[in-house]
C-alpha cells in the first residue's frame, strides 16, 4: 500500500510531491517555480531555485556534523592501494582543485573534460567543476582516441583533466598518448590539460598546454561554492544512439540534486551515515548517480573501486570489500555477478566472507537474467533487486522501491515504476497495450526530476529522437510488457542500441566503421546473445565485387579497425562473409529480422522482402558460430 501511494501522489500532484521532496535540500533560494516550461516548451524543473551540487554533497555535511566521517573509500588492489577520505578532507581538496581550475579562467558554464580511471581525483575533478559551476563531462576511459576527440568537439571544454594512466588489472594503459591523439584529431583545442602522474607511468608533458596535477594545485587557493540556477547543467555526459555521433545528455542540477537524495532512501533504502558501493565506473552514469553525487547527497560513505569483479585478485573481492568496509548496499551489473558465477559457481568466497552488513544487492546496466537472480539469491541469501534506467534519466525509472515498501521479486522483472516515472506501454500507433503484451516502452510526460531536457547544443535531436514519435510521451528505446500485478518487464532494446557487459554501444557506429573499409560494400552489425557479456556484436559482411579477401584475414582488420576508432570496450571480434544482406523491396536492410535469426527467437519473412534466400543464408552462417 505504502507504494501505492507514493506513486499515486507522485502522478497526481507532481508540484505538490516534488516540491516537498526538494524541501530536503539546502537551497540558497528554494524554488516557487517547482514545474515549469522552458523556451522550447518542454518541461524543467524548479526553474527558480538556485542551489550549488558539491556543497550539498561536501560543505553541509561538514556544516551539519559529519566532517569527520568517512565520505570516500578508495580500495585498488590493482595498484594495492586503500585511501580514506572524511568529509572535511574531500571537501579541502575539492576546494583546491576547482581553486586550480579558476586559476586556468574556468568559470561558471565552461565545460571540462575529465577523462580518468577509477581514482578518487577523478570524484575530486567531477565536484571542482561542480563547486564552479563548470559543466563537466566525463570520458569513460575504454573509448579510443576518435571517441573521445568526437566529445572534446562536441562540448567544446576549457580544460581537459587527466592521468598518466589506467590499469586494467595488470595491464597498464597508458592515457596521455591517448589523449594527445585524440586532440590531434580534434577540431577544438582545449586551453590546458591538467595531467595527474601516477607512478605506473610517466607522462610526456606538452609545454604551455599541459601542467602538472600536482605542483599546480599545490599553488591554487582553495575556491568558494557558485550558486547556479536549478536549470544550468551540472553535466554532460555522452551515450550512445544509433549513429556514430555521440549524444550529449544535459543533465540539469536541482532536478538531478532532488531525485539523488530522494532515490537514496526511497529506492536504495539507505540512511545517512551508511555505507553504499555501486561497482562501476565513473565514466558511466551508474558512476556519476550513484558512486559520486547521490551517496555524498544523502550523507553516506561511498566505495571507489579500482579493479574488477575478478582477476583483481579472485572472485572474492566484491565480498571481500563489502566485509571490510561493512557496505549496506551493493549496486552493480548482472554481467558482473556472471562473471563471479563462472568463477566460483558454488559460491565458495561468499561463504568465506561476512556479509551481515549487506541487506540488498540492486542490479542494473542491463536485464538481470532469472538464472542470475536465481544463483546470487541463493549463494547470498539476500533480496536481490534488479532495477531499470538510462543515461537519459539518471535514476530509476522502474524498480523495487525497498525504502518505500519491499514487494516481492519476480525474476525478470525490474518490479514497478519509481515515483513520478508514468509508464506506458505502446503499439505502433500510440495506443496502449493490454496487459502482458509487449510493445514499446514510453513514460508520458512530464518526465520527473533529473531526466534530460535536451541534447547538448542540439534540441531538434532530443525531439527527433525521444518526444515525437508519440506525442506527449518520452519514447525510452525499450521494449517490454507490464503484467497483470503491475510489474514491469523491460525485455531490450527495439533499436540499434546493444549492451556489451553493461556497456551501451552503437551497432549503427559499427556499421559505419566496418563499412568504411575499403573491401566492404556494405554490411549489418547485430547484437547476439552471449553467457558473460550479456550481448555481442558480430558484423555480416559483403564484399565489393571484384575484390579478393579471405574471410580470417578481413575479420582481423575490421577487429582492429572497430578498436581503433572506438575502443577496446566495443568488443567487436567477430565478421562473417556473406554474398548478401536481407532487404526489403525497397533497399531497406532488415536488421530487426537479422537480430531475431541471431537471437534465435521465431521470426516471420517480412512480405516486403526482395529476396527470401538471404535470410537462408544468414541462418546458415549464424549457425556455423
Ligand atoms: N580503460 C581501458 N580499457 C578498458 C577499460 C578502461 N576503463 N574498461 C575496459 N577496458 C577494456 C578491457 O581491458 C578489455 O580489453 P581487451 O579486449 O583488450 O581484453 C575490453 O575493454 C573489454 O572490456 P570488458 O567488456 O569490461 O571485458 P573484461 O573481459 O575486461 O571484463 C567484466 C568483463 C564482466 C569483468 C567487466 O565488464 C565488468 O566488471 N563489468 C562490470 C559492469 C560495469 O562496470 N558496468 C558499468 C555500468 S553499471
Ligand atoms: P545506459 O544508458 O548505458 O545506462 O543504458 C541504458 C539501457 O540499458 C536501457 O535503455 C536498457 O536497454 C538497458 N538496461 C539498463 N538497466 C536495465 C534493466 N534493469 N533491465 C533491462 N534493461 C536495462
Amino acid at each position: 500500500m505504502a507504494y501505492k501511494n507514493e506513486y499515486k501522489r507522485s502522478i497526481e500532484d507532481p508540484n505538490e510531491f516534488w516540491k516537498e521532496k526538494a524541501a530536503d535540500l539546502q537551497w540558497y533560494r528554494f524554488p516557487e517555480q517547482i514545474l515549469s516550461k522552458n523556451s522550447d516548451g518542454i518541461h524543467q524543473w524548479f526553474a527558480d531555485g538556485e542551489l550549488n551540487t558539491a556543497y550539498l554533497a561536501l560543505d553541509y555535511h561538514i556544516e551539519n556534523g559529519r566532517a569527520e566521517q568517512v565520505a570516500l573509500i578508495y580500495d585498488s588492489p590493482v595498484t594495492n592501494t586503500k585511501k580514506q577520505y572524511t568529509y572535511r578532507e574531500l571537501r579541502d581538496q575539492v576546494a583546491k582543485a576547482a581553486g586550480m581550475l579558476a586559476n586556468l579562467g574556468v568559470t561558471k558554464g565552461d565545460r571540462v573534460i575529465i577523462y580518468m580511471p577509477m581514482i578518487p581525483e577523478a570524484a575530486i575533478a567531477m565536484f571542482a567543476c561542480a563547486r564552479l559551476g563548470a559543466i563537466h563531462s566525463v570520458v569513460f576511459g575504454g573509448f579510443a582516441p576518435p571517441e573521445l576527440a568526437a566529445r572534446i568537439d562536441d562540448a567544446q571544454p576549457k580544460v581537459v583533466m587527466s592521468a598518466s594512466c589506467g590499469i586494467e588489472v595488470k595491464r597498464i594503459i597508458e592515457y596521455k598518448p591517448l589523449l594527445d591523439n585524440a586532440l590531434e584529431l580534434s577540431q577544438h583545442k582545449p586551453q590546458n590539460c591538467i595531467i595527474l602522474q601516477r607512478p605506473q607511468a610517466k607522462a610526456t608533458m606538452i609545454d604551455g598546454r599541459d601542467l602538472d596535477w600536482q605542483t599546480t594545485i599545490e599553488q591554487a587557493a582553495p575556491a568558494d561554492c557558485v550558486p547556479v540556477k536549478a536549470t544550468d547543467p551540472l553535466y554532460i555526459l555522452y551515450t550512445s544512439g544509433t549513429t556514430g555521433k555521440p549524444k550529449g545528455v544535459v543533465r540539469d542540477t536541482g532536478g538531478h540534486a532532488v531525485a539523488m537524495k530522494y532515490s537514496m532512501k526511497a529506492v536504495y533504502n539507505m540512511r545517512p551515515g551508511d555505507v553504499y558501493w555501486a561497482a562501476s565506473d565513473v565514466g558511466w552514469v551508474v558512476g556519476h548517480s550513484y558512486i559520486i553525487y547521490a551517496p555524498l547527497l544523502h550523507g553516506c560513505t561511498t566505495v571507489l573501486f579500482e579493479g574488477k569483479p575478478i582477476m583483481t585478485p579472485d572472485a572474492g573481492v566484491f565480498w571481500r570489500i563489502v566485509e571490510e568496509y561493512k557496505v549496506k548496499a551493493l549496486f552493480t551489473a548482472p554481467t558482473a555477478f556472471r562473471a563471479i558465477k563462472k568463477e566460483d559457481p558454488n559460491g565458495e568466497f561468499i561463504k568465506k566472507y561476512d556479509l551481515s552488513s549487506l541487506t540488498n544487492i540492486f542490479a542494473a546496466g542491463e536485464r538481470l537474467d532469472p538464472p542470475t537472480y536465481e544463483w546470487l539469491t541463493e549463494k547470498t541469501g539476500l533480496s536481490v533487486l534488479d532495477h531499470w534506467w538510462q543515461t537519459e534519466t539518471g535514476w530509476a525509472i522502474a524498480a523495487n522501491m525497498s525504502g518505500i515498501e519491499q514487494m516481492p521479486v519476480k525474476a525478470g522483472s525490474a518490479t514497478v515504476p519509481v515515483s513520478g516515472f508514468d509508464v506506458h506501454i505502446l503499439d505502433v500507433d500510440g495506443n496502449d497495450m493490454p496487459t502482458g503484451k509487449q510493445g514499446n516502452i514510453a513514460i508520458k510526460l512530464p518526465l520527473p526530476p533529473s531526466c534530460l531536457n535536451t541534447i547538448w547544443g542540439d534540441v531538434e535531436r532530443f525531439k527527433d529522437g525521444y518526444l515525437n514519435t508519440y506525442p506527449g510521451y518520452y519514447l525510452t528505446g525499450d521494449g517490454g510488457y507490464i503484467d497483470e500485478d503491475g510489474y514491469l518487464f523491460v525485455m531490450g532494446r527495439v533499436d540499434d542500441v546493444i549492451n556489451v557487459a553493461g556497456h551501451r554501444l552503437s551497432t549503427g557506429e559499427m556499421e559505419e566503421i566496418v563499412g568504411s573499409h575499403p573491401a566492404v560494400a556494405e554490411c549489418a552489425v547485430v547484437g547476439v546473445n552471449d553467457n558473460l557479456k550479456g550481448q555481442l556484436p558480430i558484423g555480416l559482411v559483403v564484399i565489393k565485387s571484384g575484390i579478393e579477401v579471405e574471410e580470417e584475414q578481413l575479420r582481423k582488420e575490421l577487429v582492429a579497425l572497430v578498436r581503433e576508432k572506438i575502443g577496446a570496450v566495443a568488443c567487436f571480434r567477430e565478421a562473417f562473409m556473406v554474398l548478401r544482406l536481407p532487404k526489403t523491396r525497397s533497399g531497406k536492410i532488415l536488421r530487426k529480422t537479422i537480430r531475431q535469426i541471431a537471437a534465435g527467437t521465431e521470426y516471420a519473412t517480412p512480405p516486403t522482402i526482395d529476396d527470401p534466400i538471404s535470410l537462408t543464408e544468414i541462418e546458415a552462417v549464424l549457425k556455423k558460430r
